[in-house]
């Protein structure tokens, strides 16, 4: 199964690829995460990548779609994958359909995550991230047991991420409508998309979420 989980900033993509992940096996590729990785590890793709995604810009097609070439042939993606964040532009879409069509693959469903911008500012204002092992939370919505530490590693180090402050919010959700809301129709055009209420609480995403995948 090749899945593309298609929706904006702050929808639920990577909470529920994280899960469906854990359930069934296919590795989660997320841009995002790879790109936050290449900029730990202070890396030239990291350092180009940074300017971008503070300002809440899309990173180049080019850049991202090397780096999900080059993931998504490794070994453990064979029997499918689960893409979060990518493709956010049809030029990314259609190479991803490029790249599949040379294995004699495809992308199989695109779920779309939907909820209102007034949602989203209030998860992505709230989220923390632990920086040792990547465990996510949220200030109101699913705080850690311990306030400040980490449930999974013990980590006091849960940070909030450079691009959730106010204003790259704002940014990041109006390159989501221009940029990426086109693969809605792309997708819808080649019968591949389902829409998911991704409102519900994260137990009731994944419950539905895994009924369209049956
Ligand atoms: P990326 O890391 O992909 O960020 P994003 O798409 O903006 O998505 P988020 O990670 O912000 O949100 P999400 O939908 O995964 O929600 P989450 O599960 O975390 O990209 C960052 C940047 O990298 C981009 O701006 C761009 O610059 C660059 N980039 C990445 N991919 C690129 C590409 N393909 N092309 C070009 N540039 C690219 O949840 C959010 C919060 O809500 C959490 O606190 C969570 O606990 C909470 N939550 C989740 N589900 C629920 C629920 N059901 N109910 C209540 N709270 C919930």
């Amino acid at each position: 199964m090749i899945l593309v989980l298609l929706g904006p900033p702050g929808s639920g993509k990577g909470t529920q690829a994280k899960r469906l992940s854990a359930l069934r096996g296919w590795p989660q590729l997320s841009t995002g995460d790879m790109l936050r990785t290449a900029i730990a590890a202070g890396s030239k793709l990291g350092l180009e990548a940074k300017s971008f995604m503070d300002q809440g810009n899309l990173v180049p097609d080019s850049v991202v779609v090397g780096l999900i070439a080059e993931r998504s042939s490794q070994a453990d993606c064979k029997n499918g994958f689960i893409l979060d964040g990518f493709p956010r532009t049809i030029p990314q879409a259609q190479s991803l359909d490029q790249m599949l069509t040379a294995q004699s693959r495809r992308v199989d469903k695109v779920l779309l995550f939907q909820i209102e911008n007034e949602e989203l500012v209030k998860r992505l204002s709230g989220r923390r991230v632990c920086s040792n092992c990547g465990s996510m939370y949220h200030v109101e919505f699913s705080p850690p047991k311990a306030s400040g530490v980490c449930d999974k590693c013990g980590s006091k180090a849960l940070i909030q991420r450079d691009d959730d402050q106010a204003a790259v919010i704002e940014k990041r959700l109006k390159v989501y409508q221009e940029q990426t809301e086109p693969l809605v129709k792309y997708y819808t055009d080649a019968k591949k998309l389902k829409t998911l209420d991704a409102t519900l609480q994260p137990e009731q995403v994944e419950e539905n979420l895994l009924k369209m995948l049956s």
